[in-house]
């Protein structure tokens, strides 16, 4: 006999399902990629996750997802002109709900990393599986061990939980990260992505030396913050720039 799991890949337990604030939200114990389980879902429906076993970061990437973090995908109504720049709209809702919560020394690094320090807090991943809308998969570390699963990342990682004095309640944590998230993109799709230029291009952190890989091919310059397309801007000695979309960038490299 076919189960639920059989028709909808990913799906490992039956959710506890329950609204807020204009959102439908899907509680899963367990699922392999939340951001799998929202691809036939409907605008402002959010999948959570309590952890993920395929879970999936940028350029097929794994990403470590064990208990103790946020690990959410939400569906998100969006223009053909803003899937490009959704990504870092997304970003800006939450570096907002960070900084709500306390959380000091945040930065961005290009496209889609939440940065403190040099240690990475939150990854950002959005896919595209229907015309119209789109899937904003987040991933924050809160109390979750993700060196212990992956040696690798140790000193690349840090959680909420080291930074604050008390980590947050994870659903209080999705419900503020959402409300942000409506806010920012009922924004973009009234006022356009100039309308938070400025406030992204505030999220980068001091200037810095950066390497990209773009596609085997090493380029360094100085990282010059993003334009009204959201490609970044990269200077060369020169002061001249040129400018890359995500998708021909496969890694960026700090160098300062
Ligand atoms: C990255 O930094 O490479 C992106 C990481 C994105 C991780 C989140 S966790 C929730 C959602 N489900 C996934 O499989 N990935 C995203």
């Amino acid at each position: 006999m076919l189960t639920h799991s059989d028709h909808f890949p990913g799906l490992s337990t039956d959710p506890k399902v329950y609204a807020d604030n204009g959102w439908t939200i899907r509680h899963y114990a367990t699922a392999t990629s939340t951001n799998l389980l929202a691809a036939n879902l409907p605008a402002w429906t959010a999948v959570r996750a309590d952890m993920q076993t395929s879970g999936r970061g940028r350029f097929q990437r794994r990403w470590v997802s064990d208990q103790g973090g946020l690990w959410l995908s939400a569906v998100l109504p969006v223009n053909p002109a803003s899937v490009r720049v959704l990504p870092l709209t997304v970003g800006l809702a939450v570096c907002d709900t960070l900084r709500v919560l306390g959380v000091n020394e945040l930065r961005m690094r290009w496209p889609n990393d939440v940065m403190v320090d040099n240690r990475k807090l939150a990854g950002l991943l959005v896919d595209q599986f229907t015309p119209g809308l789109a899937v904003a998969g987040i991933g924050i570390n809160i109390s979750n061990r993700p060196a212990t699963a992956d040696a690798s990342l140790k000193n690349h990682t840090i959680r909420l939980a080291d930074v604050l004095s008390a980590p947050p309640d994870i659903s209080k944590l999705t419900n503020a990260v959402l409300s942000h998230l409506r806010q920012v993109v009922t924004e973009l799709n009234r006022a356009g992505f100039d309308s938070q230029l400025t406030r992204i291009n505030a999220l980068w952190g001091a200037a810095r030396g950066v390497e990209l890989d773009l596609d085997g091919q090493p380029r360094r310059g100085l990282f010059a913050g993003i334009d009204q397309n959201g490609r970044l801007l990269l200077r060369d000695g020169s002061g001249a720039q040129s400018a890359f979309a995500a998708h021909h960038v496969r890694h960026l490299r700090e160098l300062s």
